[in-house]
């Protein structure tokens, strides 16, 4: 297994590139097709460590699973067990996502509290709110999500925060409620939209997907549906942000340029040139960038999960950019391996001031989260040596193939198996 990535920096991106399956519309998709009484096609899906987690717990839970060629067939008639593993459950934030299903179809539901990346306090008081809205009972103790319900009846459920988890949860539990269920200060983000069309084509009644207030009329039979998961924004906007910071010229090919619109501003603000059609999006640059401001929100404002990568870039912009993280506090964590590379950032509150220097140098630097370490690789993808970055698991929970096609656009890039003690070529 590959444990480092090894960077040679200053090779410019030029070419194309296609796309993945969206990582968290397929985390949130995956559980849904255990409500239906028939099997589901669920196509496009990326092939990444969080999906093999999600189909080993799938198939610990009785469900018969086949994964090929990114399509996976999902029968969900022979599931019989409400409680997933905490080895299983602890690798990922979405295992959660089981717990309404698991409720919706068995009246109970035992899943242990969500791992996933450590970006901040992550808590789950806003899911456990919409179970108990919608008639469930419901405990953590002993880090177990416990839920159980004689019968699920529709409400209002009005969210604190328009939280991307608790949406999903609220309406894989609303689908199984008789009556109807509103959703209040909903996430919009696009993979909130791709769930309900999963579930509206197994049978379920959704209106509202994309607005602040989604309706669902909930108690209908669901059955297996043929499905194709939208394209992952985040790794969309990763392949932006470093065809930019190379000074590079790639297309990006079966993506959705909606999905990116804030993005595309911002680069466009920094002196990037990007040209969206269809479902292409090409970016070039000649790497040399002015600073901005730049503040993380909900869809369809700027996404806390390319900060990060956006960071990496800002830090050789000409000026004072001034990154706000408004999500998830623990995200400036890896500002300080941007730093070993030779940033100039100060973190003042939930705002890091970043100056651009002239270069940045190579470094021993580690991905501290996902995102982290896609913006350790665009550093280092832009610095002068080699620099090598451990955590790549991290990188490869939600990014696939990311080593292979970076190379295959020109970058210098090598995995490292250090647990074989050589050095490995991949
Ligand atoms: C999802 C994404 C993640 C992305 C994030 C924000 C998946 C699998 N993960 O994470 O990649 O970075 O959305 O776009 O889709 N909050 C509470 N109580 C709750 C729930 C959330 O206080 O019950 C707070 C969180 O601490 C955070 C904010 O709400 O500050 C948003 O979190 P949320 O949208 O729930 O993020 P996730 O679903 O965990």
């Amino acid at each position: 297994m590959i444990e480092r990535l090894r960077i040679q920096g200053g090779a410019r991106l030029e070419g194309e590139v296609v796309v993945s399956g969206g990582k968290n519309a397929a985390l949130a998709v995956v559980p849904a097709s255990l409500l239906a009484d028939s099997p589901s096609v669920i196509e496009n899906l990326p092939d990444i460590n969080d999906i093999h987690v999600l189909i080993d717990m799938l198939r610990w839970l009785g469900a018969d699973v086949e994964f090929k060629n990114n399509v996976l067939r999902v029968d969900p008639r022979t599931v019989d067990k409400y409680n997933p593993p905490y080895e299983l459950s602890c690798k990922m934030r979405a295992s959660y996502y089981l717990a309404p299903v698991l409720l919706g179809v068995f009246g109970r539901a035992r899943v242990p509290l969500p791992g996933g990346c450590d970006i901040g306090a992550r808590p789950i008081d806003q899911t456990l709110k919409a179970m108990r809205t919608l008639g469930a009972t419901v405990d953590t103790l002993g880090g177990i999500l416990d839920a159980s319900a004689d019968e699920l009846i529709g409400g209002d459920i009005f969210l604190d925060m328009p939280s991307v988890g608790a949406t999903v949860n609220s309406m894989l539990t609303a689908v199984s409620a008789s009556g109807t269920t509103c959703i209040h200060n909903a996430a919009k983000e696009p993979h909130i939209v791709d769930l309900a069309n999963f579930l509206s084509s197994m049978g379920a009644w959704v209106k509202g997907a994309g607005t602040d207030v989604i309706r669902v009329r909930g108690g209908r039979h669901l059955h297996g549906a043929n499905y194709t998961i939208i394209p992952d924004q985040i790794e969309t906007g990763t392949l932006m942000i470093a065809a930019a910071a190379t000074g590079g010229d790639v297309t990006i090919t079966g993506a959705i340029p909606a999905h990116m619109e804030s993005l595309s501003a911002k680069l466009l603000e920094m002196g990037v040139n990007v040209q969206a059609e269809d479902d292409w999006i090409r970016v070039r640059s000649n790497g040399v960038f002015r600073a901005v401001n730049v503040k993380t929100q909900g869809y369809p404002g700027f996404p806390t999960d390319l900060q990060q990568p956006l960071s990496a870039i800002l830090a050789i912009a000409n000026g004072t950019s001034i990154v706000t993280e408004t999500i998830f506090e623990s995200r400036f964590r890896f500002l300080d391996e941007l730093r070993k590379m030779g940033a100039n950032v100060r973190v003042i509150e939930s705002s890091a001031i970043i100056t651009g220097v002239n270069r940045l140098v190579s470094a021993r630097v580690n991905a501290t989260d996902l995102r982290a370490g896609a913006a350790m690789v665009i550093a280092a993808l832009m610095a002068d040596g080699e620099t090598e970055i451990g955590g790549v698991e991290y990188i490869l929970r939600g990014y696939e193939r990311f080593d292979e096609k970076l190379k295959r656009l020109g970058a210098r890039v090598e995995g490292v198996c250090v647990c074989e003690r050589s050095y490995a070529r991949v």
